[in-house]
């Protein structure tokens, strides 16, 4: 258990999670808004979420966030969900609750599933690179979990017109009913967007090129995944051909962060400082 003057403690668990930044950012945010906490890392097994995550709170733990592959496990896991929890279908951030006043203890308070990724996502895009989404015609490339979790606020966030485009035809199809949004294959997209969104896992692969030239030519490209040593496939290949402005997708990180560190600890930190700092641990 921890002691009353012991630091708050938090965690990212994941697996793998050992390359994880979030202890960073979260140390950063600490320091800069004088709150007291230690941010760990936490690996679980693949089929271990549960065991890791009751172990961890009832040690005394005062949040998690949670990464890869466990969203859906810690959505399962939770007893109650935020807003963007439910659409998401995912969960990134633990929020134990206050045990009611007067009420009986439990060993396991009550835990709230968040989501912050989408946030995160609107954020990046419009707090720090100035890309405002309202009457935008916008474009997301991909129809898995990441996307998943971003529609809801890049719905609400203004746009004009939103279509989602996906390999498998079938499930871009399924998210635009759940966010009414439009739907199609990766090859009926045309051209003429603002800002064009990758949340496809291609680039883990290598694969940049998703979609024909012409259909980025002139349009803001973002994409959801970072590197920290090099642009990431999908942001060289859009700038290589006629992107007007590329970002990664570090910022959405940092941006996340900073609503999990609102949702634990009821104070938002100042994100640029930390965006740059990260910036900085890559090569030149
Ligand atoms: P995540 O949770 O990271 O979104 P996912 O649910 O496995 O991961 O989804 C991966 C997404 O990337 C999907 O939209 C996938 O397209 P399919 O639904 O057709 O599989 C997309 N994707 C992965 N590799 C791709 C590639 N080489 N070309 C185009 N799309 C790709």
């Amino acid at each position: 258990m921890t002691t009353d003057n012991a630091p708050a403690r938090y965690a990212v668990i994941g697996n793998p999670v050992a390359h994880s930044l979030s202890p960073r950012i979260h140390s950063r945010f600490a320091e800069a808004t004088g709150q007291r906490l230690r941010y760990d890392k936490l690996t679980a097994p693949a089929s271990g979420f549960a065991a890791a995550a009751e172990g961890f709170f009832a040690s005394g733990g005062a949040g998690l966030n949670v990464t890869l592959p466990f969203k859906l496990d810690a959505w399962r896991w939770v007893n109650a969900h935020d807003q963007a929890a439910l659409e998401a279908g995912a969960v990134n951030t633990i929020v134990p609750q206050q045990a009611g006043a007067g009420g009986a203890r439990t060993s396991r308070p009550s835990m709230r599933g968040c989501n912050t990724d989408g946030v995160g996502l609107v954020r990046d895009l419009e707090a720090n690179r100035g890309w405002s989404l309202a009457g935008t015609r916008t474009l997301v490339l991909g129809a898995g979990g990441a996307v998943q979790g971003v529609l809801g606020p890049l719905k609400r966030s203004g746009v004009a017109a939103l279509t989602v485009a996906n390999r498998t035809r079938a499930k871009a199809e399924q998210l635009a009913q759940r966010f009414g949004v439009a739907a199609c294959g990766l090859p009926e997209v045309g051209d003429g967007w603002d800002i064009v969104v990758n949340g496809t896992s291609a680039g883990i692969a290598g694969k940049a090129a998703l979609v024909a030239p012409e259909t980025i030519a002139g349009s803001r490209c973002y994409d959801m995944f970072y590197a920290l040593d090099a642009p990431t496939p999908f942001c060289r290949w859009a700038a290589e051909h006629g992107a007007s402005a590329v970002s990664d997708g570090l910022g959405m990180l940092v941006e996340q962060a900073a609503e999990a560190f609102f949702l634990w600890r009821g104070v938002h930190p100042n994100t640029a400082a930390v965006l740059r700092e990260l910036r900085g641990i890559g090569p030149k």
